[in-house]
């Protein structure tokens, strides 16, 4: 039971200290956000669904105090400025880069073992933007749109096959992005039984079209980035972490090697524990995916210029 920090307390980082506390695996929760009064408020009236929702977890807040936010286990970096509708996640860039970095050196300064969640926008860049303004081991950066990605994935391919989510295992690879994520349609089971045996290709083409615009279709219906899905992924890789879970779950983490690629931050396999992501899983990809995933790495590096 650690202290786990969020910075950001708009949709997704109120949604990530709900699910956590909900959960109750956490000692403590610091929100922090630079709208004076947002992160304290937030956390009161999520504090006061405490008796009713049965959680233990103190969850405080405060107003850009990073000393509150000293010593934590995990911190998770939701801030900068969310998706429009219309909105690329890549047309954040410029603002959110500056927001942060700020964010993580303030973090740093006051909780040097900490390991770092990215979900700012856009992840994949922000997360590489992470790794070298930190200068942190690799195992300690962790970027979480792959974990979002294929917790859609397994949502529309639910719906495909008229079956619970949790009936279903499936991953997203690749970067956090409409055209560069890769739902993996291959390794996608159903009970064990490769999904490309219950459904038509046309049927499958669809749920990966789906998938990979996932975020957008929720950007046209909310007017704003959706929070829910996003929060949720958050709370379950930091879960895996605090609890040294071991859970394998597709993360943005910087590769040296792995999947052919270095010096880049982008979506693979990853197993979560106590140090971070601990291992990354090598899975054995057929020539067009081994493509598809070049292909997402050059688009992703091609961001990562713009920084
Ligand atoms: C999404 C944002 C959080 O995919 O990137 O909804």
């Amino acid at each position: 039971m650690g202290k786990i920090s969020i910075i950001g307390a708009g949709n997704v980082g109120a949604s990530c200290a709900e699910y956590i506390a909900m959960k109750n695996f956490a000692a403590e929760v610091v929100l922090l956000d630079i709208k004076e009064n947002f992160a304290e408020g937030k956390a009161l009236d999520l504090m006061q669904t405490a008796s009713l929702n049965g959680f233990d977890s103190r969850i405080s807040g405060s107003t850009s105090d990073y000393s509150k936010t000293a010593n934590s286990a995990v911190i998770v970096v939701t801030s900068g400025i969310p998706r429009k509708p219309g909105m690329t996640r890549e047309e954040l860039i410029g603002i959110n880069a500056g927001i942060v970095k700020t964010v993580v050196q303030q973090c740093l300064e006051h909780s040097p073992e900490a390991i770092f969640v990215i979900v700012s926008n856009p992840m994949d860049t922000m997360t590489q933007l992470t790794k070298h303004i930190s200068g942190l081991p690799r195992h300690r950066i962790i970027g979480m749109g792959g974990a979002l990605d294929s917790a859609r994935f397994r949502h529309y391919l639910s719906i495909a096959l008229a079956c619970p989510s949790s009936d279903v295992d499936a991953m997203v690879i690749g970067g956090h992005g409409d055209t560069t994520m890769i739902p993996l349609l291959r390794l996608a089971a159903y009970k064990g039984v490769p999904v490309s045996q219950l459904l038509s290709e046309e049927i499958l083409e669809k749920v990966k079209a789906d998938t990979m615009v996932g975020g957008a279709t929720l950007t046209g219906m909310l007017g704003t980035s959706a929070w829910y899905a996003p929060g949720a992924a958050v709370s379950a890789l930091v879960q895996s972490i605090v609890c040294d879970q071991k859970k394998m779950m597709a993360c943005c983490v910087p590769l040296d090697g792995e999947y052919g690629e270095s010096d880049i931050c982008i979506g693979v396999p990853v197993i979560l524990g106590r140090g971070g992501w601990e291992r990354i899983v090598e899975l054995s990809l057929t020539d067009d995916e081994k493509a598809e995933f070049q292909e997402s790495a050059r688009a992703v590096r091609s961001m990562n210029a713009a920084l």
